[in-house]
């Protein structure tokens, strides 16, 4: 059954192809699992491997052939659906927007990508740039090496939700603690501990003999899989093979068990929840822009939102069940393409909402016969992998979390972003509207795990220098959302921390049905449409703003606080500190 399954789906992605010609690709966001990294069990430092950046290199180069330049063959099997409009020569990184967390694997992954996708490029870019006055060429180091703007973000930056929402989430760590405690696991866990106490001697003998059970199956295989990349005495080992395939047999189906909705509810999954709402947000910069903004929106991370994504989009239950439980290879990416069928003549204008398309790719690991295949999501049939825009939307936002104050609630998560935003919450169902001190606010205002979570000197110092310099540029900050009044700069969102660009929409982000028409996407009262920080010179929103100060661009687009250098995550007990209280107060006056 599963063979035929496969062919039918290969049979489909040459259709695709064939049809090709006639297609116009408008833009791509496509999420990459990072490349292989020196393992969590041995010593660190914890980098990516030479391995992984080849990884990740070869799934750069595969793009490019698909998105970028037919010609650069990678792999003979990639047919090419480039995006209309994205540069081909010289990288234009106004065209793009490339998000990664802050562990050196995963951002070294995102370089190694961008390697393979704009590789070097010895040529004369334009005059002036390359030429010096005494007639001499002067070219970029490294053979014409080119320079990606990735945004890099920690979790300071609510932006890395999109990426790694299961990242410093609460509850989503209290869920893997409760599950593994269960009957069921713990019963599993007795099945396979002889299995792995039969490696203790061998593969596993450098590690402590406690950290060997099913409860660490993901770190085992990861170590597994790297000491038969990297050790020959294991890898010649004869049962080698085996061992690695039943360690990812074991680590698959716990993190797919731990990664997925269960009885209690779907914050398991919440990281395939949020990247599925960065996967609409772009697109809807692609729709809102006439193809201009985000052609192409490269996303990198670790493997749970692809786990949870597999399951809330019901590829892991569709036709292909058996294929999307399991874990997968390093340098695999998930691709989303918008594109449509435009009449003829008319291939540069961009299409009407009803007339765009979308389709979902998967390429399995960087081998050269791993094709990128198309999947029907959201238990559609086998012919049914191109679904309108609208369809699209409305099965992606069944399950996708669009609100960074949900995600806060949600997690119960401890983050900076998410004391400001719960407090907020909080004090705007205040009717009173007085100024609140530490005195009499409520205990409870504040998210119960959050106690102690900030250096709170550091913090209000902080506070206390952005205040000012907003101050100095008469930015006014409101966190009262209750009591602001119609201007123009509060409009925008809670306690201007995450409000958005363009406010030139009606419409608000209403969930899925609203969706689709609300191109925009401006989540009134959320924070969610500001993955678009676009203070990029010359970009489209900055013709639509040109009168836009760059530090108020900054603060809509939470960057003037969330890249602020808060410098430590203290645990140090300092109690129900509010970061955004007292210190922002004056400017309620300004
Ligand atoms: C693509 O393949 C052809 C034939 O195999 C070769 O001549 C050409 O140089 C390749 N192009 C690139 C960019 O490697
Ligand atoms: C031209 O100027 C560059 C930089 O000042 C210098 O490195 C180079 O040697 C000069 N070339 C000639 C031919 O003078
Ligand atoms: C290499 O693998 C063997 C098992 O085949 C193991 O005994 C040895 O400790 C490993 N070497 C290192 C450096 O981990
Ligand atoms: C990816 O490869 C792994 C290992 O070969 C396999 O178990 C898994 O089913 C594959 N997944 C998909 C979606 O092809
Ligand atoms: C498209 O353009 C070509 C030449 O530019 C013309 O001959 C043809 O009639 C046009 N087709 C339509 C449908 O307008």
């Amino acid at each position: 059954m599963a063979p035929l399954t496969l062919t039918t789906l290969l049979a489909l992605s040459a259709t695709a192809a064939a049809a090709a010609n006639s297609e116009i690709t408008w833009g791509a966001v496509v999420f990459t699992y990072h490349g292989e990294k020196v393992p969590a069990l041995s010593n660190g430092p914890y980098n990516l491997s030479p391995v992984g950046a080849n990884q990740l290199h070869d799934a750069g180069s595969m793009l490019r052939s698909r998105y970028i330049d037919p010609s650069s063959n990678a792999s003979a099997l990639i047919t090419a659906a480039p995006i209309n409009g994205l540069s081909t020569g010289a990288i234009d990184n106004s065209q793009m927007y490339v998000l990664s967390t802050e562990d050196e694997f995963i951002s070294g992954s995102a370089l190694a990508f961008l390697q393979g996708l704009y590789p070097p490029r010895n040529a004369v870019m334009s005059q002036e740039e390359t030429i010096l006055s005494n007639q001499t060429l002067q070219m970029y180091p490294l053979n014409g090496y080119q320079y990606p703007s990735i945004n890099t973000v920690s979790p300071l930056d609510f932006n890395y939700i999109w990426i790694a929402g299961n990242q410093e989430c609460t509850n989503y760590d209290l869920s893997q603690l409760k599950t593994m405690s269960s009957q069921v696991y713990s019963q599993e866990a007795t099945e396979y501990s002889g299995f792995y106490q039969s490696l203790n001697q061998g593969l596993f003998s450098q590690l402590d003999p406690a950290d060997i059970s099913y409860d660490n199956a993901y770190l085992l295989y990861e170590y597994a899989l790297y000491q038969y990349n990297h050790n020959s005495s294991f890898y010649n080992d004869p049962s080698s093979s085996a061992i690695i395939d039943q360690l990812s047999f074991l680590a698959s189906q716990s993190e797919f068990g731990l990664n997925t909705p269960n009885s209690d509810g779907n914050v398991p999954a919440i990281a395939g929840a949020t990247l599925a709402s960065v996967i609409i947000q772009q697109f809807s910069h692609v729709i809102s822009s006439q193809g201009v903004s985000d052609k192409l929106t490269l996303l990198f991370g670790s493997f749970e939102p692809m786990l949870s994504f597999f399951s809330l989009s019901s590829l892991s239950s569709g036709p292909a069940a058996s294929m999307f439980t399991s874990l997968p290879q390093h340098g695999s990416l998930m691709a989303f393409e918008l594109f449509s069928y435009p009449a003829e003549n008319s291939s540069d204008t961009f299409p009407a909402v009803d007339e765009l398309w979308v389709r979902f790719l998967f390429r399995n690991g960087t081998d050269d016969a791993n094709n990128l295949v198309s999947y029907p999501l959201f238990d559609r049939g086998n012919e049914e992998v191109d679904m309108s825009w609208t369809d699209f939307v409305a099965g992606m936002g069944a399950f996708s979390m669009n609100e960074v104050s949900d995600w806060c609630n949600a997690c119960q998560s401890a983050t900076l972003f998410c004391q400001a935003i719960l407090y907020d919450t909080q004090s705007s169902s205040n009717s009173n509207g007085s100024p609140s001190t530490p005195g009499n606010r409520k205990k409870d205002a504040v998210s119960p795990a959050v106690g102690g979570v900030i250096g709170a000197v550091v913090t209000l110092a902080v506070c206390a220098i952005l205040a000012a310099l907003l101050a100095f540029l008469g930015y006014r900050i409101d966190r009262h959302g209750k009591k602001r009044s119609g201007s123009a700069a509060a409009a925008d969102g809670p306690a201007g921390i995450a409000g958005l660009r363009q406010s030139n929409s009606g419409g608000g982000f209403k969930g899925a049905e609203k969706l689709a028409s609300d191109t925009d996407l401006a989540l009134k009262d959320g924070a969610g449409a500001s993955v678009t920080r676009h203070e990029r010179t010359g970009s489209w929103e900055m013709t639509q703003n040109p009168t836009r100060a760059g530090l108020e661009r900054d603060v809509e687009s939470g960057k003037a606080v969330s890249s602020a250098n808060y410098a430590r995550r203290s645990e140090d007990g300092l109690g129900n500190v509010n970061p955004f209280g007292d210190p922002v107060k004056p400017l309620d006056q300004v």
